[in-house]
């Protein structure tokens, strides 16, 4: 059986194309999802891209991961990975490959960004690549 892989997206990423683009790039959401599918293929996985604004969603998606027998987890979880303990706390909870990723470095913007909650219980980070980061993560699932 084909392994799946979840993508899962945190607040204000479905306004990616009109969201600060000298920041975060001029590519949406949709545009990203439509790469990753082309990667997926060539990388022999499944994924299930999902985006939602609301912490409490990714908590029952990260489980939903684990239930389903997911491979791994992709998290961008935007501002939630600089403030959210329940993230974290999943994260180990559900005992699965989970990479953190990020279209900007949050390492060289405001200081409130460099703590990272996700980061604590991650296998590995990509970041500052913009939306080719989502590719370079991906491989990175399937090495696992
Ligand atoms: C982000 C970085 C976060 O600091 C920010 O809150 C986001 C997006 C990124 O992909 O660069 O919403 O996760």
């Amino acid at each position: 059986m084909i392994d799946t892989v979840f993508v899962l997206n945190g607040p204000n990423l479905n306004l990616l194309g009109t969201r600060e683009p000298e920041i975060y790039g001029s590519a949406t959401l949709a545009d990203i999802e439509a790469m990753l599918q082309d990667k997926a293929r060539e990388l022999g996985l499944a994924i299930d891209f999902r985006q939602t604004n609301h912490e409490g969603v990714l908590v029952d998606w990260l489980h939903e991961a684990r239930a389903t027998g997911a491979k791994a987890v992709l998290l961008n979880a935007a501002a939630y990975t600089h403030t959210s303990i329940a993230l974290l706390d999943a994260i180990k909870a559900i005992e699965l490959p989970v990479i953190e990723v990020h279209l900007s470095d949050p390492a060289t913007r405001e200081p409130f960004r460099h703590i990272s909650y996700v980061g604590m219980a991650a296998v590995a980070e990509v970041k500052g690549l913009g939306a080719n980061g989502y590719a370079v993560a991906l491989a990175k699932a399937a090495a696992l």
